[in-house]
């Protein structure tokens, strides 16, 4: 089978498609047929050698697939040869076959296409552990998003009426031509994070502040969020973009003081500690997918050999909203 493999930290010049042996099931895992994969900025990450991502080289990226039940391990039940599914695979999901815990693989309801299903076990799972379990959104909350212009941001937008929150949607970009695009997916409002940030959020809030903050900038942007966080706010931590040091959280006297919390999310320690978690929220939005309640636009990569490409834009700021590659069909 083909599968795309990263030889060593760097960038597209280290990627290269290679043939490989296609991989049985262990106990308690599927083999999946992939039809599309998901492209996410963790494969960047691990693309980039970010400390904490990639353990040995070469490096097999690829952490969510959608497809068909190739052929099921020892002990595992209710999924069969030939069932549609969506699987968030620890790596290796850029790839013809890829193995997935049978607890981290959801049937595909029927009517949904596997090319949107591929964005539902590591994007929109996690834009919708962001809202609820993590930023605990509540009706009429004010959510500010950094990076809304890419495919957890366009995510977000699209959950956030859906989950119930009803508040101002406000969402920042690196590059101010991006705000469009987050516009047109569906924030109220998208500032360039530039000096004049602070006083237009500050303005679109009528002064009050926000609610909730989605932050995948490291600490970054924390001063900021916590600035622009009021009393009671949540502020949710879920990345470091950038890839540098991330300095220490702030004093307990600040959170004190504003009632504020500061939470950190991640999809990969969910999967180890929590999969029934996870399972559920790519069960919640798959079904909304089916039902026509939710639409995530994609933007369909034509194969593996056109992936270190749009690795590249994403590394570089360039992309917007989310990316999937057809792998097979
Ligand atoms: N914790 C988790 O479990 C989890 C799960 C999924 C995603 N994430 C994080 O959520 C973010 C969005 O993920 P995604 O897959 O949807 O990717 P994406 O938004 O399509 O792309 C990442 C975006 O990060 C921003 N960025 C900020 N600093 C950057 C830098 N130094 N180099 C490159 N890009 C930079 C860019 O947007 P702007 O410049 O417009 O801000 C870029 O478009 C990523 O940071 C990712 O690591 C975390």
């Amino acid at each position: 089978m083909r599968a795309l493999v990263m030889t060593a930290p760097g960038g597209a010049e280290h990627t290269e498609i290679r043939e490989v042996e296609a991989p049985s099931p262990g106990p308690g895992q599927v083999a999946v047929d992939v039809a599309y994969a998901g492209l996410n900025f963790v494969d960047v990450m691990g693309r980039r050698g970010d400390a904490g991502y990639v353990t040995a080289w070469p490096y097999r990226p690829g952490k969510e697939v959608a497809g068909t039940v190739r052929a099921v391990g020892e002990g595992v039940t209710g999924l069969a040869v030939g069932d549609r599914v969506a699987a968030a695979p620890v790596g290796g999901g850029l790839a013809e076959v890829v193995l997935a815990e049978a607890a981290l693989t959801v049937p595909v309801p029927d009517g949904l296409a596997l090319r949107e299903a591929a964005a539902a076990p590591l994007g929109l799972a996690t834009a919708v552990l962001l809202l609820t379990d993590a930023g605990r959104l509540t009706a009429g909350d004010t959510v500010l998003v950094h990076s809304a212009g890419g495919g957890i941001g366009h995510a977000v937008a699209q959950l956030v009426p859906l989950i119930g929150g009803g508040g101002r949607l406000i969402g920042t970009v690196g590059r101010p031509e991006k705000a469009a695009a987050a516009v047109a997916s569906g924030y109220d409002h998208a500032f360039a994070r530039d000096e004049a940030l602070p006083e237009a959020v500050r303005a679109a809030t009528g002064g009050r502040g926000v609610d909730l903050v989605l932050d995948p900038l490291g600490t970054e942007a924390l001063e900021l969020d916590l600035e622009l966080t009021a009393p009671g706010g949540r502020i949710v931590l879920f990345g470091n973009a950038g890839g540098g040091a991330v300095a220490d959280l702030p004093p307990l006297g600040r959170l004190m003081a504003g009632n504020l919390t500061v939470t950190g999310f991640s999809h990969r320690a969910l999967a180890a500690t929590a999969p029934e978690r996870l399972a559920r929220a790519i069960r919640t939005v798959l079904d909304l997918l089916a039902a026509g309640d939710l639409t995530l636009p994609v933007t369909e990569v034509p194969g593996l050999t056109a992936v270190p490409a749009a690795h590249d834009a994403m590394a570089e700021g360039r992309a917007t909203g989310k990316y999937v590659v057809r792998v097979a069909g």
